[in-house]
């Protein structure tokens, strides 16, 4: 790893620190979700959310922050995988409907990129989809790809193993 190169961190939702009313299936989901975006500057608080969460990042050598943002964005009743009628409980239950559009997933200069870290929360123990169609959007090639989760209580599992082969290029490490 070359750590004097340039270091990408792209967050998906919240990706480094994390809180959930209840765990294992009994909370209620979404409750945290918030938005982390450009660099260190903007953090927008989740809309319809009676707590915020916030992702605060240091890097010395000067990573830069990409937000994979859906072009819908999920809503708290969007989240509740407790409702099976809820966008997640039928994008889980159909594949098909995993294919969640991006605002964008073009990052800026993601050729200078060496190193890319890719947060992601645990949907029913895999990386949450919409960052399964950054993934695919981006050729990993000659780039060390750093999968990393935040989730209730389970651990990467399968996710980043998973997140490589759909990729198909770069050198993931276990995350
Ligand atoms: C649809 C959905 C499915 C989830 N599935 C799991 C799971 O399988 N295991 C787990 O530990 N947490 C699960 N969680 C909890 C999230 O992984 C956890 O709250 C995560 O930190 C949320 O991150 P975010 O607020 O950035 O979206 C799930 C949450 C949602 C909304």
């Amino acid at each position: 790893m070359q750590w004097g190169k340039r270091v990408l961190t792209c967050v998906a939702g919240v990706a480094a620190i994390i809180s959930m009313a209840g765990c294992g299936g009994s909370g209620n989901a979404g409750t945290s979700a918030s938005l982390a975006s450009e660099a260190t500057q903007t953090i927008t608080p989740s809309t319809g959310s009676e707590s915020a969460t916030l992702v605060a990042y240091f890097s010395a050598t000067g990573g830069t922050l990409f937000e994979i943002e859906p072009a819908e964005p999920y809503t708290n009743d969007d989240l509740n995988y407790n409702d099976p009628d809820s966008r997640v409980s039928k994008e889980h239950d159909d594949e098909s409907l995993r294919d969640v559009k991006l605002t964008t997933t073009d990052v800026p200069d993601w050729s200078s990129y060496t190193t890319v870290y890719i947060g992601y929360p645990i949907w029913w123990g895999e990386a949450a989809w919409p960052v399964n169609t950054f993934v695919r959007a981006n050729d990993f090639s000659g780039k060390t790809a750093i999968p990393f989760c935040t989730s209730a209580s389970s651990s990467l599992g399968s996710s980043a193993s998973n997140l490589a082969k759909l990729a198909t290029t770069g050198d993931w490490k276990e995350g």
